[in-house]
């Protein structure tokens, strides 16, 4: 399986009932060689329209972040999420949709072979670190995810965009975190 056929596979996945919605699947982005991925949640209107996951106000935001801690842009690093389709309305996802989904993340990590992951917000954090405890709890630290590979969670861009200053602060201070994490394991 390479990333291509995989991605092939999601443009046409009718596993659950969000693709009847979609417009189009949204895969991933980025150097698949790099050592650093990041997890989202799921498209939102703008995603879905331009099939690029983070394309809007929020993934505005963490282009920035990311360019002022880690000095690079999309070509340096790789962005997916957890669901590949957009939910109506950007509702949460559902358990059985992130079920569902799963099997295509998990295998897009194995394909990717990142050595520092950095999930935004709660589902993403909760899915990889198996747990339902919040993500203001969770972040802060790094964990072990499997095969040496770590898991920097972080609150999600709308987050920040929602409240503020204070959490802008605590996403910076854990993109740092993954930095020396992937130097670290460099
Ligand atoms: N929010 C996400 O979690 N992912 C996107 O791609 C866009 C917004």
């Amino acid at each position: 399986m390479t990333l291509a056929e995989l991605e092939r596979q999601v443009s046409a996945c009718v596993r659950c009932p969000l693709s009847a919605g979609r417009t189009q699947a949204v895969f991933g982005v980025g150097n698949p060689d790099a050592g650093l991925m990041f997890i989202g949640e799921a498209p939102g209107r703008d995603e879905d329209r331009q099939g690029e996951p983070f394309v809007g106000r929020s993934g505005k935001l963490l282009d920035k972040l990311i360019a002022e801690e880690l000095g690079i842009d999309r070509g340096g690093c790789y962005i997916a999420n957890v669901l590949k389709c957009r939910p109506p309305g950007n509702r949460d996802p559902q358990p059985a949709e992130i079920e569902t989904c799963r099997p295509y993340l998990e295998t897009q990590i194995d394909l990717i072979q990142p050595r520092v992951i950095v999930t935004l917000g709660n589902f993403a954090t909760r899915l990889l670190l198996d747990t339902s405890e919040g993500i203001r709890k969770l972040r802060g630290q790094v964990y072990p995810y499997r095969d040496g590979v770590v898991v920097v969670p972080t609150y999600h861009p709308s987050a920040a965009l929602r409240s503020g200053g204070e959490v802008v602060a605590e996403m910076r201070a854990d993109l740092i975190r993954a930095k020396q994490a992937l130097a670290v394991a460099a």
